[in-house]
């Protein structure tokens, strides 16, 4: 019989967001290439990371996985995402870090006119400050062949009008900080990797609430 090797065999990932949409999707994808210790973080949502952990225990029973509540507006989340990660999974290293939470609430986005500094700090602090404080605090236990992802969206490009301008610059700032990162650890690191993925509309809860407002 012929075995196909799960690429990520024996792999230690941390996915924020992962109680929930791309995140979860993600974190079960890891699971079943091959990842043996998943730690995922929820916002609010305990309930439905414990529905992301079973999936994953469905795929492999022998998965460690552990569930951090955080919160990607305080400015310590990267620190102690990564550090309570390594503790709660038993590890001393990671290999995978994808930063997928962010503040992507429609109807919480304020418009051009309306924009206030605590709402665009906020904003920036939450989609590309802690993006980059978690590939910061990964890659100190990344060890070579290190991945780290940074989930972008496509309206960081984008000429959206109102009231998209403070999420979508705040995903133009984690662009260039993945970008900057690349080269960074491209000379300081042996075979670790920074990529952004700029997602397109994926019909998930954030989604509809922003086709339901
Ligand atoms: N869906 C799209 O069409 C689309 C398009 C472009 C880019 N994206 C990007 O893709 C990523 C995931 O989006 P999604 O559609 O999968 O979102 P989603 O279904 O709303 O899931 C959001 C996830 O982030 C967590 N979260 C929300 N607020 C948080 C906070 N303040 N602190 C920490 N965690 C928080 C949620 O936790 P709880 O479950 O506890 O709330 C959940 O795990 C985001 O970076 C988003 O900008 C999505």
């Amino acid at each position: 019989m012929n075995f196909i090797p799960a690429p990520l065999e024996g792999k230690v990932a941390i996915v924020t967001g992962g109680s929930r949409g791309i995140g979860a999707v993600i974190a079960e994808t890891l699971a079943r290439h091959g990842c043996t210790h998943i730690a995922i973080t929820y916002n609010s949502n305990k309930a439905q990371a414990e529905v992301t952990e079973k999936k994953i225990a469905s795929i492999n029973s022998k998965i460690k996985t552990f569930t951090l509540k955080t919160d990607v507006c305080d400015a310590e989340c990267g620190r102690y995402t990564v550090e309570e990660s390594l503790k709660g999974l038993g590890v001393d290293h990671i290999d995978i870090m994808v930063s997928c939470a962010a503040l992507a609430v429609f109807s919480t986005f304020q418009t051009a006119d309306a924009m206030t500094k605590e709402h665009w700090d906020t904003m920036m602090t939450a989609d590309a400050w802690t993006p980059f404080a978690l590939a910061r605090e990964s890659a100190k236990v990344m060890p070579e062949g290190g991945r780290i992802i940074l989930i972008s969206a496509a309206a960081s490009r984008g000429a959206n009008g109102d009231p998209w301008i403070a999420y979508s610059a705040s995903k133009a700032a984690m662009e260039s900080v993945c970008r900057n990162l690349a080269a960074i650890y491209g000379i300081t690191k042996t075979d670790v990797t920074v990529n952004s993925i700029s997602v397109g509309a994926i019909h998930s809860e954030v989604l509809q609430h922003a086709f339901d407002t």
